[in-house]
C-alpha cells in the first residue's frame, strides 16, 4: 500500500519524506487555507514548491465546478509538474471531466466519494485515483471501511484499474484497516503515520537492550 501524506504543509511534508516512506502527497483547498496559502499565484507556487520536494503524485484541486472550468483549470494545473494530479469532484460535470482527462492522459483523483456507486462513476471515467473519505463517513455513524471493502470487490470483479486512495483517515487503525481492505493508498495526516511506530514493547525492550548494554562497558 502507497502512503501518501494529506497536508500543504511543507514542514511535515518534509518529516514524512525523510522518514523513506512517502509515496506522494494530496492537498484539498482546505488544507491550503489552513497554512494560509490563498490566491491563485500563492497556490500554484505552492503545488510546485511540494512537487520539488518529493517525488510521488501530487494532487492539486480544481474548485471549477462546470465543465467547462473543471477542463480549463485542470489542464493548467497539470501542465505546471508531470507529478500533478487533478483531483475532480464527484458531480456530474467532474464525472464529464475526468473521462476528458482521461482521454488526454492527465492523471486525476476524484474526491469527495461516499458510495460504491460514485467509485464505479468514477472508475467508469478511467479516473487515475478514487478518493472515498472514510473519517467523514465514521462520523455519521456509516462504516467508512465497509466502502473501500465494497470497492475492492466492485473494482476487482470487473479489472478496474482506479486505484483506491483512502481519504479522510484520522488515525492509525484507519491506516491498518486499510491495508487489510486492499486499499491502493492511504493517505493521512503525518501523526497518524507517525502513531504506526508506537508500541510501548519496543520502548520497554529498547531501553533494557541499551541498560544490558551499558553494563558491559
Ligand atoms: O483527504 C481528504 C481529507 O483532507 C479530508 O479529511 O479529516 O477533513 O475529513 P478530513
Amino acid at each position: 500500500m502507497k502512503f501518501f501524506i494529506d497536508t500543504a504543509n511543507l514542514q511535515q511534508i518534509s518529516e514524512a519524506n525523510d522518514l523513506g516512506v512517502l509515496d506522494g502527497v494530496t492537498t484539498n483547498p482546505s488544507l491550503m487555507a489552513k497554512e494560509g496559502i490563498t490566491g491563485h499565484d500563492n497556490v500554484i507556487k505552492h503545488y510546485l514548491a511540494i512537487c520539488n520536494m518529493v517525488t510521488g503524485d501530487v494532487s492539486a484541486e480544481v474548485i471549477s465546478t462546470d465543465f467547462a472550468g473543471i477542463v480549463k483549470e485542470g489542464e493548467a494545473l497539470a501542465a505546471l509538474h508531470p507529478q500533478i494530479v487533478v483531483k475532480v469532484p464527484m458531480i456530474k460535470e467532474g464525472v464529464k471531466a475526468l473521462k476528458y482527462f482521461t482521454d488526454k492522459g492527465i492523471k486525476t483523483n476524484c474526491t469527495l466519494v461516499f458510495s460504491a456507486g460514485q467509485a464505479l462513476l468514477a472508475a467508469k471515467a478511467g479516473a487515475t485515483y478514487v478518493s472515498p473519505f472514510i473519517g467523514r463517513l465514521d462520523d455519521v455513524s456509516t462504516d467508512g471501511m465497509r466502502l473501500i471493502e465494497d470497492i475492492r470487490t466492485i473494482y476487482d470483479n470487473y479489472g478496474y484499474q482506479t486505484q483506491i486512495l483512502a481519504a479522510s483517515v484520522r488515525h492509525a487503525m484507519h491506516i491498518i484497516h486499510c491495508a487489510q481492505a486492499g486499499a491502493d493508498v492511504a493517505t493521512c495526516p503525518l501523526s497518524a503515520i507517525l502513531d504506526l511506530l508506537k508500541h510501548p514493547l519496543t520502548d520497554i525492550g529498547l531501553a533494557k537492550f541499551l541498560a544490558d548494554h551499558a553494563k558491559g562497558k
